[in-house]
C-alpha cells in the first residue's frame, strides 16, 4: 500500500479480496481462530437483542467486506443489510449470504444507502485501520441510524496496544522503518477506543476480549495449548483489556 492510499481503497482490487478470504481467513489462520471465539458471543448478543424486541430486528453490517460476519448472523434477525465501499468485497458477500441485502457505496456521501432505526449495527475490523478522521465521521454517521435508546453498536478493534501483540508491532515497525508503508501496523488502547466511541455518541455497555497470547505462538508447535488457553481466557472478563481483539457493545448516549 502506498503512503497515500486510503483505507477505503485497500480492498478494491480482486487480489486484496482473495488475500483477505484465503490468507487472513484461510483455514487455521490466527484471524479464523479469533472469529471462532467471537462468533458465538456475537450470536448470543443478537439472540438477546431479538428477545428484547417485540417487532422485527433489523441489522446493518457496516464495512461488511466478504460477508464473513453478515453470513453468520443474517439468520438471527428478520432483516439484515451489509454495506461496503468495495464492489469486489461485496460481490463475495452476496455469494455467501442467503437473505441479506448487500449494497456498495459510501455512507458519508450517499445518505440514501442507510435506513434508520437499526436495532443492531455491526462494524468489524474497520476502526483499527481506517484513518482517524474517517473513523470519527463513520461512527458519528452510524450513531444517527442506531435505534434510540436501546439499539446496539457492536464494533471491534483488532489491535490492542496493551496486548502481547504490541512487541511484535514494534519489531515490525522497526524492520519496516526504511521501506514504503505497506503493512498496516496500527494499534489502539482500550482507553483510546472507548474515548473514540464516547466522543462519537456511544457508551460502552459491555466489552469482550479475544486472544491474550502472542499470535506468533500460533506459528509454533505450541499452537494447540495456546488455542486452548486463549479460548479459556476469551470473553467479558479481567483479560479483556489486554486481549488483542477487543469487542465493544455500545448504546447511544
Ligand atoms: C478488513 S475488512 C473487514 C470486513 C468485514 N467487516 C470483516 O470483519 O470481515 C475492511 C472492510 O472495510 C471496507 N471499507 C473501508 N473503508 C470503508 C468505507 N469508508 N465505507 C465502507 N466500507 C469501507 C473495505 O472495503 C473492507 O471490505
Amino acid at each position: 500500500m502506498s503512503e497515500i492510499e486510503m483505507y477505503s481503497d485497500r480492498f478494491q482490487a480482486p487480489a486484496a479480496v482473495t488475500a483477505y478470504e484465503l490468507e487472513e481467513y484461510g483455514l487455521g489462520s490466527y484471524s479464523s481462530r479469533v472469529w471462532q471465539w467471537q462468533q458465538p458471543v456475537l450470536e448470543q448478543l443478537l439472540r438477546a437483542a431479538r428477545c428484547q424486541r417485540s417487532g422485527p430486528t433489523r441489522l446493518l453490517d457496516f464495512a461488511c467486506g466478504t460477508g464473513r460476519v453478515l453470513a453468520s448472523v443474517e439468520a438471527l434477525v428478520e432483516e439484515a443489510t451489509g454495506i461496503d465501499i468495495s464492489d469486489n468485497m461485496a460481490a463475495l458477500a452476496r455469494q455467501k449470504c442467503r437473505r441479506a441485502q448487500v449494497w456498495v457505496g459510501d455512507i458519508l456521501r450517499q445518505p440514501e444507502l442507510l435506513d434508520k432505526d437499526y436495532d443492531v449495527v455491526t462494524a468489524f475490523r474497520f476502526l483499527l485501520n481506517a484513518e482517524p478522521a474517517q473513523r470519527r465521521r463513520v461512527l458519528s454517521r452510524l450513531r444517527t441510524v442506531v435505534r434510540e435508546p436501546e439499539g446496539l453498536l457492536v464494533a471491534n478493534v483488532h489491535g490492542n496496544s496493551r496486548s502481547l501483540r504490541h512487541p511484535a508491532i514494534l519489531w515490525r515497525r522497526w524492520r519496516a522503518r526504511s521501506q514504503p508503508a505497506g503493512t498496516l501496523l496500527n494499534e489502539m488502547s482500550p482507553a483510546e477506543a472507548k474515548t473514540l466511541l464516547r466522543e462519537c455518541g456511544f457508551r460502552v455497555v459491555r466489552q469482550f476480549g479475544f486472544g491474550v497470547l502472542p499470535p506468533t505462538l500460533y506459528r509454533t508447535p505450541l499452537r494447540g495449548p495456546a488455542a486452548a488457553m486463549d479460548k479459556m481466557l476469551a470473553g467479558d472478563n479481567l483479560w479483556r483489556d489486554c486481549s488483542i481483539d477487543m469487542m465493544f457493545v455500545c448504546q447511544p448516549c
